[in-house]
C-alpha cells in the first residue's frame, strides 16, 4: 500500500493547543532520564524537533552549553526559535532533512520523539544510526515511539472513526521490534520501558565495538 506522508503543517497547527500531551510526554522523558547525570555542561540535539519542548525541559534538568534543533518544516523551525528565546546557551536551528543532515559535531544527548514511526523499517534503521553517529563518547540517545498497546489502538481507532487521525504514515512499533532495531543499529540499551500507555521509550549508548 502506498504511504501518504503526514501533513506536518496540519500537525503543528494542532499541537499549539496540546500542551497537556507535551507535558505527559515530558514526564516519560524525565522517567527515562532518572539517574543520568552530567557534571559538565552538555550539548543536546533534537531530531525532528517539532515544538522543541522536551529540549527546553532538559535544559532545566542539566547544565547545557548548546542546543541544536533540526526539522525540515520551516514553520516549525520559526516557532521553535521563538519558543527557545528564553534559553541562555548557544542555540542552533537547522532547517534540514535528517536523511541529508551532514553534521560532524557530537552531542551528549541525541533525542527524538514521534519520528521513527513515520518511516519504513529500513529508514528507521538509518535514523537510529544517525542518533548513534551523533553521540559523543559518553553520550546517550533517548528515543520514544508509539507502540501498539491496547490504549494506542483504542485511541487511534476512535480518532479514525471521527476522521481526526492525521498521521497517515504512522506505524506503531512493538517493544520487541524497537529493541531489535536499536541493537542491530549498534546501540546498547540502558533502559527501555512503556511510557504513558501509548509509547515505548529507550535510553541507549553507542555499543563499544561500534565506537
Ligand atoms: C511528531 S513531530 C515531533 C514532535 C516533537 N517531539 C515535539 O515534542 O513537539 C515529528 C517532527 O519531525 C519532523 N520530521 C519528520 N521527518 C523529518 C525529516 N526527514 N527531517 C527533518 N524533520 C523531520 C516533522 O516536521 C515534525 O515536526
Amino acid at each position: 500500500m502506498k504511504r501518504i506522508a503526514t501533513d506536518w503543517d496540519k500537525y503543528h497547527r494542532r499541537v499549539r493547543v496540546s500542551q497537556r500531551f507535551l507535558w505527559t510526554v515530558w514526564r516519560a522523558y524525565a522517567d527515562l532520564l532518572r539517574g543520568i547525570e552530567f557534571k559538565e555542561p552538555i550539548r543536546i540535539i533534537e531530531l525532528g524537533c517539532g515544538t522543541g519542548y522536551h529540549t527546553l525541559q532538559m535544559a532545566k534538568l542539566y547544565p547545557v552549553s548548546k542546543v541544536t534543533l533540526v526539522d525540515f518544516n520551516a514553520n516549525v523551525i520559526k516557532d521553535t526559535e521563538r519558543r527557545m528565546s528564553c534559553l541562555r546557551c548557544k542555540k542552533e536551528f537547522l532547517l534540514r532533512d535528517l536523511f541529508n543532515l551532514g553534521l560532524s559535531e557530537k552531542y551528549d544527548i541525541v533525542h527524538s520523539q514521534g519520528l521513527l514511526e513515520h518511516y519504513t523499517p529500513e529508514e528507521q534503521e538509518r535514523l537510529i544510526c544517525l542518533h548513534r553517529d551523533l553521540l559523543a563518547p559518553n553520550g546517550i540517545a533517548v528515543i520514544l515511539v508509539p507502540t501498539p498497546s491496547l490504549t494506542y489502538r483504542l485511541w487511534r481507532g476512535l480518532l479514525e472513526k471521527l476522521h481526526q487521525w492525521i498521521y497517515t504514515d504512522e506505524t506503531p512499533i512493538s517493544e520487541a521490534e524497537f529493541t531489535q532495531r536499536l541493537e542491530s543499529s549498534g546501540l546498547e540499551i540502558l533502559k527501555i520501558q512503556g511510557c504513558h500507555l501509548i509509547e515505548v521509550g529507550a535510553v541507549c549508548r553507542r555499543r563499544v565495538d561500534t565506537a
